[in-house]
């Protein structure tokens, strides 16, 4: 059944019948339609488990350029899809849950962005890949948290520049790289939430655990970080140093990974400052289910679409991250 009966059934989330199990059938019907799904360690740990491919926002793009499967599943948010069709046009992309948003792109909306370019003729736009499609049809070159430094380097050290929309991540690229770019003030709901009260709290309970803490979060709590990085490179440092525990400043469904790879430590999620929960989720990364993932792989929907054109101008900007990017890594 595709999306036209689905709709006309009513089915929005669809109920799974007992007894069926989700993980085989999820593999039996990627192996039906080729199709391959791709997960964003934020995500909760049983998508993880069932993903082909688990990564960070660079990965997840660098992955899904290369893929040779028909069909991609994004277990992720919107703008991630929306990276996977442009990269991918003529592949069907499908995101298990069409309201998987993102409170940082969704604070750059594409017409306010036109216009302050327009205000600024002799600046460049450089913009974190949490943004929509038509943001990165304005955009010269994307970054993700992995490459950014690299990317704002391969600039001239006087090139004007705009830097779109995480003004976190903005500021603590000025600062390690000696630029005064321009910065849109957005910011993600989730990082935002990391307080210097609650690290400096679990600091004194363990003084020997060693703060992770992701480029997105607020410059105090950064300035308190023994290592800030990207998803990837924050798992890399908690496996690679020899420290057996660490506080972690980032969403908390990268611990599943993190205690895969490194079962002998122990890592603390910094809570929020106010609430209950013990850790700072991402609400729209969490609409990803098992049985959202089931369904979607079932009809083939939800399906994100863009038209040529967005795909192609908003392509130019995501082609020349990745080759800056296969430079690094040369
Ligand atoms: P990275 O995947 O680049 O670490 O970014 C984290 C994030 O917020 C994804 O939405
Ligand atoms: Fe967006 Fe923040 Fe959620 Fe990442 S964690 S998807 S930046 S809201």
């Amino acid at each position: 059944m595709l999306k036209e009966e689905w709709l006309e059934k009513g089915f929005i989330d669809e109920p799974v019948l007992p007894g069926v199990d989700l993980k085989n059938e999820i593999r039996r019907l990627c192996e039906q339609k080729n199709a391959v799904v791709l997960a964003h360690y934020y995500t909760r740990s049983e998508i993880q488990d069932v993903a082909h491919f688990v990564g960070d926002s660079l990965a997840l793009a660098q992955q899904a350029a290369k893929t040779s499967a028909d069909v991609i599943v994004m277990c992720g948010v919107h703008f991630m899809a929306e990276t996977n069709k442009i990269l991918c046009p003529g592949k069907k992309v499908l995101l298990p849950d069409l309201n998987a948003g993102c409170s940082l792109a969704d604070s750059c909306p594409a017409d306010e962005l036109a216009k302050y370019k327009q205000e600024h003729p002799d600046y460049k736009v450089v913009a974190y890949v949490n943004t929509s499609a038509a943001v990165k049809t304005l955009t010269d070159v994307v970054v993700t948290s992995s490459n950014a430094r690299e990317v704002i380097e391969s600039f001239p050290k006087d090139e004007k520049i705009i830097f779109a929309p995480d003004r976190n991540l903005g500021n603590y690229l000025n600062a390690v790289t000696g630029r005064s770019m321009m910065l849109w003030n957005g910011c993600c709901h989730v990082h935002e939430e990391f307080s210097v009260e609650k690290i400096v709290e679990l600091k004194n309970r363990y003084p020997d655990a060693k703060v992770l803490a992701h480029p997105e979060c607020k410059s105090g709590v950064l300035a308190l970080a023994d290592y800030v990085g990207s998803t990837a490179a924050i798992l890399k440092f908690a496996q690679n140093d020899d420290t057996a525990r660490f506080i972690v400043a980032t969403e908390s469904g990268i611990l599943h990974e993190m205690q895969k790879r490194c079962p002998q430590k122990e890592f603390i999620p910094v809570p929020p400052l106010t609430g209950a929960c013990a850790c700072n989720e991402c609400a729209y990364m969490r609409l990803n289910t098992l049985e959202k993932l089931y369904n979607c792989l079932r009809y083939e929907w939800p399906c994100v679409e863009l038209d040529e054109d967005t795909c192609l101008k908003a392509r130019r900007s995501i082609d020349r991250m990745l080759e800056i990017s296969e430079n690094m890594q040369k």
